[in-house]
This record gives structure tokens, sequence and C-alpha cells, in this order.
């Protein structure tokens, strides 16, 4: 036995996270092979046809036009509130809730899942998501000593499947008196997936039917983490309307990040929403998260908090920065639909891909599966249930060719 020095809650923790270790395979086989030899699809973060990190230029001119006393104090622990603002303004655009909404800053949209876990679910409760899930969720989960509960996400015609929302959502309800329910869309990562807004009314309409026992609390985090490379605009904002007029045992959390948007992965900066019809459960919303914020990073990125205000409070600079995105959104849908139209050509079953930075492959024994495609220099994450590839991260040229490849990996590990 190892020596430990570990509480007993952190005993034994390890996160081994499949992502970082793929992409570590990946950068091997660049030192031995050559970057051009060598597809690596690990990655969440978009890089252009020569494989570069982008960077939104309006971005980078605005962030490096902040005075450097603006960049390196302190921020309220709350967030700047022309961020707060700007955080609403651009996550709700034109279909802002009709409701009380309040935002509290957070690093990243990490910081929201952290805490609407620790706020919103009891310990030793189950938080319930879909069984294609980004893998952090669980991991955030069981460090705060919660479980994480899973339910079908597609149907036999590969739709959302709400009666396994509602068994899920019904069966937990029964056992414990609040739910945290995390609902990853637009452009949901791994699969790429968006809810129609017929699937919301769905999924609203399980909530509000348990919500008629006024004793049970439900939370619906909404991860929006993709939303800017999810389509149309305004199209793919209109569910948010939805999450107004909801009862008062219904809270709303969206979980805005400039990770993707503002492609400011590593700049920790997000927010959370929250929507509500309660004026109380919205104070109490703002008291609670900025009380977590506190005991957990004290105050964010201030940089970056005023790079989000000063893009939105000028209209050209957003416009700007708008058109920008629909180039990367552009690029990477069409790497997407490249293989989709070879999958389908080589009839590789894959997800329901609308938009984002994922797409992804069923497939059983996925490590294999990942090992396979070794062989012909590709990296992708084996997942619980499938092959995740980043088409946000690989040239289109190198798309080509790769459906095929992975066709014939699974056939090899599935078939001998
Ligand atoms: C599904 C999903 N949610 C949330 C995030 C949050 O990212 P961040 O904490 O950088 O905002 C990510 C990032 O990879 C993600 O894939």
């Amino acid at each position: 036995m190892m020596f430990s020095l570990a509480a007993s809650h952190a005993k034994g923790k390890l996160a081994t996270d499949k992502i970082f270790g793929a992409s570590a395979a990946a950068g091997k086989a660049v030192a031995q092979y050559g970057k051009e030899n060598v597809v690596n699809a690990t990655i969440g973060a978009i890089l252009d046809d020569q494989e570069r990190l982008i960077c939104l230029p309006t971005v980078e001119t605005v962030y490096r036009g902040i005075p450097m006393n603006e960049v390196i104090n302190y921020a309220p622990i709350a967030g700047l509130p022309d961020f707060l603002e700007a955080a609403v303004d651009v996550c709700c655009g034109s279909h802002r809730p009709d409701a009380y909404i309040r935002a509290v800053a957070t690093a990243g949209g990490s910081g929201v899942i952290h805490h609407a876990i620790w706020n919103y679910s009891e310990i030793g409760d189950t938080v319930l998501t879909a069984d294609w899930y980004w893998g952090p969720y669980k991991v955030l989960c069981e460090d705060a000593l919660r479980k994480l509960d899973t339910y079908a996400l597609f149907d036999e015609q590969q739709a959302f499947n709400v009666a396994a929302f509602e068994t899920k959502v019904k069966s937990l309800l029964s056992k414990q008196d609040s739910l945290l329910i995390i609902i990853n869309t637009p452009a949901h990562n791994p699969t790429g997936y968006s809810l129609t807004d017929a699937e919301w009314d769905s999924v609203l309409n399980v909530c509000k039917d348990s919500a008629k026992v006024g004793s049970k609390r439900i939370v619906v985090l909404v991860d929006v983490a993709y939303m800017d490379y999810a389509g149309e605009k305004d199209a793919c904002r209109s569910f948010l309307r939805k999450f107004g007029g909801l009862p008062q045992n219904i809270l709303t959390v969206l979980a805005f990040s400039m990770s993707k948007g503002y492609t400011m992965y590593g700049q920790r900066t997000g927010a959370m929403i929250g929507v509500s019809s309660s004026q109380d459960v919205i104070r109490e919303f703002e008291a609670i998260n900025q009380y977590t914020s506190r005991a957990t990073w004290s105050n964010i990125n201030r940089g970056c908090m005023r790079l989000l205000a000063t893009i939105h409070q000028d209209k050209l600079l957003s416009a700007q920065l708008e058109q920008e995105r629909e180039v990367l959104y552009r690029m990477i849908r069409d790497r997407a639909e490249i293989f989709m139209a070879e999958a389908s050509n080589v009839e590789l079953k894959m997800l329901p891909y609308v938009a984002g930075f994922f797409l992804s492959v069923p497939a059983k024994n996925t490590d294999a599966v990942c090992d396979e495609l070794h062989n012909d220099n590709i990296f992708a994450v084996p997942l619980a249930k499938g092959v995740r590839i980043a088409v946000c991260a690989v040239p289109a040229l190198k798309i080509k060719g790769m459906a095929a490849k992975v066709k014939r990996a699974i056939d090899i590990v599935e078939n001998g």
C-alpha cells in the first residue's frame, strides 16, 4: 500500500484524462514522423489549415490595447459590472428570457459547473447529464462528493431521447429533493448535436411536471460553451426565451465561457447567468455564488473581463468579431461535411452532427479502435461509447480519407 497523507475523501483521486493522454500520444508521433504525416484529432481548440492555434483578430487587437494596470489589477469578486452586463447580452442575444437575470463571474465554464454542483446539489446526491458527456462533469461531481448519472442522449431515430430523460429525472427525484441537470447544447461536445426548440419544450415539460411537487427543486444548467459556433446567431439562441415564466422551483443557469467564443481558452473567464421567475431565487443566486467564488478562486481575470466589455460596447468591433467567427464556423463546418459525406459513402455510422468542435463515431472497445488508428497515424479520443474527432483542429486536407480509416479500425476491432 502506498503511504498516503491525503484526507479520506481525497485518497486515491487521480485525474487520468483521456484527452490529454491521446494528445500526448499524438505529440510523440509528430516528433517521430513529422507533422505532415500525423492527424491530431484530439485538440479542443480551433487550429487553422496550417494547424496553428487561432486567436480571433479583433480579440487580439483589443486585448493588446488594454492598459497594463487593468490587466494586472484585482477585480471585484462578482466580476466587473460592465462585463456581467455584456456576458448576459452576448449570451442571450435577442432572445433574453422574460425573467429575473443576474450574472456572477467565474473561472470559465468549468467554474460555472463547479459552483452549480456545490450550491445546487446536496452532498451525496446525484447530478444528471446525457450518456455522451464531457468527462470533467464527472470529475467535478465526484470531487465535490456528488455522483453523476446519465440518460441515453439519443433514441432510435437519433433524436433527443425525451423518454429516457423523463425516466431518469423522475427516478432521481423520487430519491432526492433537488436535482441538478446538465445539458450541453447547442453544438454538444462530443457529438455536435443541438437540441431543437421542440426538444427543449419536451425537456422543460418534464421539468415543469416534476416541479409540481412544490418541495422539489430543479436546476437546469445549460452548458453553452460552443454556442458561438453553433450556426446562425439568432436561430441557435431562440431556445433561451423558453426559460422565462418557469415555476419558482426551477432555476436555469447558463454557463457562459470566453474560452471558445473569444478564443481565450487559457484566460479562464466566464460567467454563470441565473434565470428565474423569483427575485428571491436570483438574489440568493448572486449571494451564494459570489461566496463560493471568494472561497474557491477569489476574483477572476480582469483584463479578459475588460476585453468583453470593450468589444460589447463598440458596435463596429462586435460586428467585426462576428464576421471573424463566421469564417471559423464555416471552416469547421466544411471539415465536418467532408467527414460526414465520406462516412456516408463508406457506411460508417456516426452520431447526428449539427455544428461544433467535435463529431463522434459510436464504437465498442474504443481504446482498441484508437490504438488501431495509431497505425494510420490518426489520433482521436476514446470515450466510453465512441471515438471523438476534433474537426476544430484538423485541416480539411487531413480529414479526407479519415472516415474510411475509422471504419476499417472499427471493423478490425469488432470483427477481427
Ligand atoms: C462541454 C464543455 N463545457 C464547458 C467547457 C468549459 O471550458 P472552460 O472552463 O474553458 O470555459 C468545455 C471546454 O472544453 C467543454 O467542452
